[in-house]
């Protein structure tokens, strides 16, 4: 197959960072565009400050960076790692302009228009592009991936939404510091420090857990109605958010029935066998003290793309459960999740090859 044209937009970010990293040996994407501010004009490795512990691919190297505004770009599909204020304004009009844009940045995952994927729970989401290209009247499309936590969360429930029926569910994480971006934050804020809030991620994990679970009926998201009530936490670890949660449901539970629809849990991706599909998208841990950022983040047949819940175990009654979960909020979180949406589009079609 002829490798189809692919960009990063914010390719100098520390999402955008990793997003190259999966793509430079990509059996199907090829990158043709990298896109920056300040960094405009200039070649991709004499500006970018890389952070992912190893070299900068030989393949983006020498890549000069493009405006995401003014240069044509040449991708078919444009995987966004701007910032969520930059991406308002940017994302639509390349739309627009006939790009498929795969977009992690927030700006427009709430819109009603606009699919908001975990490929894994919600693909048939997809179908919004249809009124949202006509409504829009853009030549391209927009769909997004959800929030960091947000996506190590709804892997976790979905099963237990299918199994149990959900009621209520309380969520308390403990984020790493990667997922501010670079310098994030200060090391006198963090060292010997943990810091109980961080700014709109709360009302993320409420509203987009219930837009993801939902379903859709003709060209409209019903979201689910269980409420979601988020506590977040940035602590002093580099990747991996953990996530300690306590659920409701609607029928008894039983906890075998709840770790065998973890294990054997698996969706489109897994279906199509696409690239960035784990062959387990949860990982089950019965070890008392897992799961582990630093030991746990990069587990599973495709590194950093499985999640790993543990201690799981009854809450107050038959009808709760309580369990941690971890996720690498770079890989899974953002940048995997994201690719792993082109190449759903892909595979659903919606390519032009
Ligand atoms: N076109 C292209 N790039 C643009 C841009 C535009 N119109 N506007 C801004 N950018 C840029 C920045 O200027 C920078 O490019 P430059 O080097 O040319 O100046 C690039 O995008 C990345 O900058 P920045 O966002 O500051 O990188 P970061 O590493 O500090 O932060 C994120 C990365 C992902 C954390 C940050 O973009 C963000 O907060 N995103 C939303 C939340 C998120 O996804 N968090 C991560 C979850 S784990
Ligand atoms: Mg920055």
């Amino acid at each position: 197959m002829k490798k189809i044209k692919v960009g990063v937009l914010g390719a100098t970010g520390l999402v955008g960072q990793r997003i190259c990293s999966m793509l430079v040996n990509h059996p199907w994407f090829e990158i043709a565009d990298l896109t920056g501010k300040t960094s405009v004009g200039k070649i991709y490795g004499e500006t970018v400050n890389w952070l992912i512990p190893s070299e900068i691919p030989d393949k983006i190297l020498n890549i000069k960076i493009k405006s995401s505004n003014n240069d044509k770009l040449n991708s078919d599909i444009l995987f966004s790692a701007l910032p969520s204020s930059e991406a308002k304004q940017v994302e639509g009009k390349l739309a627009e302009k006939g790009h498929i844009i795969v977009s992690n940045a927030s700006s427009h995952r709430m819109d009603v228009d606009v699919p908001l994927i975990v490929g894994e729970i919600n693909s048939d989401h997809l179908k919004l592009i249809d009124s949202q290209k006509e409504k829009r009247g853009y030549k391209g499309f927009i769909t997004t991936n959800p929030n960091c936590s947000t996506i190590n969360l709804v892997l976790a429930l979905k099963p237990i939404q299918d199994l149990l029926g959900i009621n209520k569910i309380f969520v308390t994480t403990m984020q790493a510091l990667s997922g501010a971006g670079y310098p994030g934050v200060s090391s006198m804020q963090i060292i010997d420090n943990v810091i109980p809030y961080i700014e709109g991620e709360e009302e993320k994990l409420e509203t987009e857990t219930q837009k993801i679970l939902g379903k859709i009926n003709q060209d409209k998201i019903k979201n689910a109605t269980f409420p979601v009530a988020a506590s977040c936490n940035r602590v002093n670890t580099v990747d991996g958010h953990l996530l300690s949660v306590y659920i409701e449901t609607k029928i008894k539970m039983n906890l075998n029935d709840v770790i065998d629809a973890m294990t054997s849990f698996k969706g489109f991706p897994q279906d199509k066998k696409l690239p960035s599909a784990p062959l387990k998208p949860i990982l089950y841990t019965q070890k008392k003290d897992r799961p582990q950022p630093r030991l746990d983040r990069l587990s599973g047949s495709v590194p950093g793309m499985s999640i790993t819940v543990g201690r799981l175990r009854k809450g107050i009654d038959d009808k709760s459960l309580q369990l941690s979960v971890l996720g690498h909020n770079t890989i899974r979180g953002a940048a995997g999740t994201n690719i792993l949406l082109g190449e759903i589009l892909v595979a659903n079609g919606m390519v032009n090859q």
